[in-house]
């Protein structure tokens, strides 16, 4: 934790500019990033080095789900050729270079039998070069590729689930295919199983020597207000874990995950850190169900909960406005924010939630969400003061990160006016006063 005031010192003593689009990020916070992430190396958390900021992706599910029927619809059905033709645009359509690493294959990709040697094998129309050589050409774009697994007996899809006696086996397949990451759903199979089998496959996939993001479904199978799981462990075996059902294309899905994860933000916040993510699901902005309001809103809240962010559209089609909003810089400055500190909704008042989030060198991001539909914009007037922003004295530089405007120096008691429009957010990025540069 930085002192009150060595960082609103740091700050202010040492800063140039990197060019960060129109924010200037100063150089002795990269030097603290660096700082941040040797010591929180010494947290509890899976011991593969892995994501010590949320990662960032493509998944297939939300958008392609189990469409396999590739004769009628071959640019959309589950193959290499979709899972190559998004790597092609992940790294030709600046996305890998904002930090979308990730390329990740869901459920439905395998045969409906394991091979004779009793390993799990790629559907052979779908995949007929294999998962080996689509890992090779998703690692010559600077990309890395994700794949599913179950623990349980099928796949949520009805495809062939990894028990207790195939971890092992399935481990090494995923390594010696070159895969980087693994996305184990709990579908049939009792809470006893998952207890044995979420750590099993931890230590199997360390085992294999491969570096292998885990991202375990576990908690959203056990049900309960927060889920019957044990938190503190599951930080210590899994990269990343879902919590909550399924998002769906519609703004209704993406504001109940957001309520549900303010209801249970007590247990869920302490859990996340460096190398281990409460995940709320994929990233459905640029999709079909949100206006431009709403995949704003989504976006921001993910970026305070320090959520992965996997998208799941068609980055093929994708609109120039959605792009504009996945791409935003701030705002993945502050979902990749080195402090690896979830943030919490503070404030409630009518259809308005306060979120805030704390960042290195003694910076925040707060939004304002509207959940109201009544067609007004909403004003809500705040200051500092009221969001617990003190510790820097001199006071505050404020930036709205979607209008991309500074709105200038804050004390503690100064007004700040905000407009929030229905299903929307304004995001602001706060900075202490002392830092030389701002846009
Ligand atoms: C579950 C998961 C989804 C997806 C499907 C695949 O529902 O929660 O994210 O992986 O299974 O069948």
């Amino acid at each position: 934790m930085i002192s009150r005031s060595s960082s609103c010192f740091l700050s202010a003593g040492l800063c140039y500019s990197l060019g960060l689009g129109w924010l200037q990020k100063d150089r002795m916070l990269l030097g603290s990033l660096g700082l941040l992430l040797a010591l929180s190396t010494l947290c509890s958390s899976l011991d593969n080095g892995l994501v010590r900021t949320p990662p960032m992706g493509w998944m297939t599910w939300e958008r392609y789900r189990c469409n396999i029927d590739c004769k009628k619809d071959p640019e959309n059905c589950i193959s290499e050729h979709l899972i190559k033709s998004m790597a092609d645009k992940m790294a030709n359509s600046g996305w890998r270079d904002f930090g979308y690493e990730y390329v990740s294959i869901d459920d439905c990709w395998s045969e409906k039998k394991r091979d004779a040697n009793g390993r799990l094998q790629p559907d052979v129309e779908r995949f007929p070069s294999g998962i080996k050589a689509l890992a090779d050409y998703v690692h010559s774009k600077g990309l890395k590729l994700g794949i599913y697994g179950d623990m349980g007996n099928y796949t949520c899809g009805g495809y062939p689930g990894t028990t207790l006696d195939t971890i092992k086996i399935d481990a090494e397949t995923f390594a010696a295919w070159e895969v980087d990451m693994l996305k184990f759903d709990g579908c049939y199979s009792n809470s006893t199983e998952k207890a044995i089998g979420y750590p099993k496959m931890s230590a199997a996939l360390n085992a294999t020597g491969r570096p292998i993001l885990y991202s375990c479904s576990w908690p959203a199978y056990e049900g309960g207000l927060p889920p019957k799981v044990n938190y503190t462990l599951l930080g210590t075996i899994c990269n990343m874990w879902r919590n909550y059902g399924d998002i769906q294309d519609s703004w209704d899905s993406v504001l109940n995950i957001i309520q549900w994860f303010a209801r249970n933000q007590d247990v869920l916040q302490p859990a996340a850190g460096p190398g281990r993510w409460n995940d709320p699901d994929m990233v459905i902005a640029g999709d079909f169900g949100l206006s431009y309001e709403q995949s704003k809103a989504q976006m921001t809240i993910w970026a305070i909960l320090a959520a992965p962010l996997f998208m799941s559209s068609d980055l093929r089609t994708i609109s120039e406005d959605a792009k504009e909003i996945l791409q935003n810089r701030i705002l993945l400055y502050i979902n990749q924010d080195a402090l690896g500190k979830q943030g919490r909704r503070v404030i409630t008042s009518g259809p308005l939630g306060v979120w805030k989030r704390e960042l290195v060198n003694g910076q925040y991001a707060v939004a304002v969400l509207n959940k109201g539909t009544d067609g007004t914009p909403k004003p809500y007037v705040t200051s500092l003061g009221l969001l617990n922003i003190t510790q820097c004295t001199e006071g505050y530089k404020l930036y709205d990160v979607f209008a991309q405007e500074f709105w200038g120096e804050f004390k503690s008691d100064t007004a700040i006016n905000m407009q929030i429009n229905p299903t929307g957010v304004v995001l602001l990025f706060i900075r202490p006063a002392s830092i030389a540069h701002h846009p």
